[in-house]
């Protein structure tokens, strides 16, 4: 592979694609990908993007409507730097080819139809269909394979960052990362002048999770060791609406649906969301999903039941086709029944903390998108407020990368140690990799979900720190492979996660835990910043 480039880029999602493509007139990008390009959390977004584009909405009404989801701990000033890109991010994919669901009637940004979403005091939610994380995702796809500047290597998976304190080197700064061929099984060196991390979020971390695969942490995980500050780890979002069915591997159901009318009801038919908030199926999703795991746990049931079937068949056809499709093969017909659905792991709310521009703790390193800990969501994010971050970080980072590319100073790749595997040999018991892993996925869910007590988290604490210790002593004697690298990374973030909810004395927004059921109001909201050892403050 590409041993020197002027730019790493790891993960080719929207933050990471974004960012290759803004930069790409001027420089040398590599963007590996630890599986086929496409496969992340964009390519399976449905909803939409988040933005100002309609005459009766305010960029005041979309500040308000994010910070009054994040309860209190959003940044204001990272929340209007958002806000106010977005209209321009959504003209960029638009001049890239992106091709959003029009709609003559309303009026706005060209006619695109806006739909609504929790939280959202307006119709600001653009989309392609009820597929739009596939529109995006494919576009970008396609402008990076074609650009003489991107390099693209797909199936290496990043091991670790080279920064310049483990070399023994008076500041921190970030040379280039260690990457396995996943196909050749080799680990190379690969040399940068600015790394970005833009790897996604770690909702694999539980057993029951909307997103695929990739969504391990390891950036969040790099990050850590590399001496990068992470916060707010303690406020993971569980979707309300992911379909009930043994095949579906927790399918999304767009919250999308509830903005077009469709209402939760108890298996009698009962509906049940106005007795928690007056918002109904539209307040933000950390109210929802209690709701549902209440009333789950109140009634002893699987699942409780999303019901769009008041809708004409055709509306449903029309607005959510994908979705239509695939409750069909599992056999349910959203317009006339309703379908059972249950919450699971969503998204990341913390993570890398990063300034305005995504810079991180360590010189040289950027982190975008769902990896990042920007300050935007607060205690929960709002629907659709995250490609919408991936964009508009990723054009922060490409602008503060042009304009400080003078500055930095990188060796050539030969001068950086090469991966030393003078003392390790090929596993001869793959299968501890995953038992660990079902093990640590199954206590996260159990111990660390939508409502959390004390004895809960301690109980996960003890567990995270023996598979923390097992995993190292493996790490140390085998030849890694992406299965042990994803389960070292998942035993760090979930440890994080812990020891961050553990921290928070109370509840607020995602984290709600029976010994603290209220919000603290004797101090002002504080996000919970966890320092790794080795961390140099700039
Ligand atoms: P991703 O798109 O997740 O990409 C991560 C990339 O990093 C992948 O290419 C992966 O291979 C790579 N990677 C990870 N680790 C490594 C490594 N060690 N080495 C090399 N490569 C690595 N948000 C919205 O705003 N609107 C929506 O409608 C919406 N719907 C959603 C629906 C679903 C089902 C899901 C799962 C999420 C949804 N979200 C939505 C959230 C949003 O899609 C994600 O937060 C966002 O797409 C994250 O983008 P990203 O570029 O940060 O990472
Ligand atoms: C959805 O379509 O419900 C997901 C939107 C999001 O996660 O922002």
């Amino acid at each position: 592979m590409q041993r020197e480039s002027d730019i790493l880029v790891i993960g080719s999602g929207a933050a990471g694609l974004s960012l290759a493509l803004r930069l790409a007139d001027t420089y040398r990008i590599t963007v590996i990908s630890k599986d086929i390009l496409r496969e992340g959390g964009t390519y399976y977004a449905q909803g939409g993007l988040a933005a100002v584009l309609d005459l009766e909405d305010s960029l005041e009404a979309h500040i308000e409507d994010t910070v009054n989801a994040g309860a209190g701990l959003c940044d204001e000033a990272v929340v209007a730097h958002t806000v106010k890109h977005g209209r321009e991010n959504i003209q960029w994919l638009i001049d890239l080819g992106v091709s959003f669901t029009r709609e003559g009637r309303r009026e706005g940004i060209g006619g695109y139809h806006l739909t609504r979403e929790g939280g959202h005091s307006h119709r600001r939610i653009i989309h392609a269909e009820d597929a739009t994380g596939a529109a995006i995702e494919t576009t970008l796809e396609d402008q990076a394979r074609h650009h003489p500047n991107i390099t693209v290597h797909e199936k290496h998976i990043a091991v670790d960052l080279i920064v310049s304190r483990k070399l023994g080197l008076a500041n921190n700064r970030c040379l280039g990362a260690y990457v396995l061929d996943r196909a050749g099984g080799r680990v190379e060196v690969v040399q940068a002048r600015h790394v970005v991390l833009a790897t996604g979020g770690a909702s694999k971390v539980y057993l029951y999770t909307s997103n695929p695969d990739v969504a391990t942490g390891d950036g969040i995980a790099m990050a850590w060791r590399a001496g990068c500050r992470v916060a707010n780890m303690e406020f993971n979002q569980f979707h309300p609406t992911c379909l009930y069915h043994p095949e579906a591997k927790s399918f999304l159901i767009t919250e999308a649906l509830r903005g077009e009318g469709a209402i939760l009801r108890l298996p009698d038919g009962t509906a049940f969301m106005e007795g928690f908030d007056g918002r109904a199926e539209l307040a933000p999703r950390d109210v929802v999903a209690r709701a549902i795991d209440h009333e789950m746990k109140r009634l002893g049931i699987d699942c409780v039941y999303l019901d769009i079937s008041h809708k004409p068949a055709e509306f449903i056809q029309v607005h959510f086709p994908n979705i239509h499709k695939r409750c069909t093969e599992y056999g349910f017909d959203l317009s006339t029944d309703p379908i059972p659905v249950v919450p699971a792991a969503h998204y990341t709310c913390g993570g890398v903390m990063t300034d305005l521009h995504g810079r991180t703790d360590v010189d040289n390193l950027y982190a975008v998108g769902e990896v990042a800990f920007t300050g935007l969501h607060g205690a929960n994010r709002m629907a659709s407020n995250s490609l919408l971050e991936c964009l508009v970080f990723g054009q922060s980072a490409a602008a503060h990368i042009r304009t400080h590319d003078h500055e930095v100073f990188a060796p050539d790749a030969a001068a950086l140690p090469e991966w030393d595997e003078s003392r390790v040999t090929d596993s001869d018991e793959e299968v501890v990799v995953s038992h660990n892993w079902h093990e640590l996925r199954r206590f996260m869910w159990d111990y660390v979900g939508i409502v959390r007590t004390t004895k809960r988290l301690q109980r996960a604490k003890h567990r995270v720190d023996l598979l923390l210790n097992e995993i190292q002593e493996y790490y140390g004697n085998f030849r890694v492979t992406s299965d042990l690298l994803e389960l070292r990374n998942l035993a760090v973030v979930a440890d994080l996660m812990i020891r961050s909810a553990l921290a928070r004395k109370e509840s607020r927004g995602l984290h709600f835990t029976l010994d603290y059921p209220e919000p603290d109001i004797r101090q002002a909201p504080q996000n919970t910043v966890l320092t790794p050892p080795g961390y140099l403050a700039r």
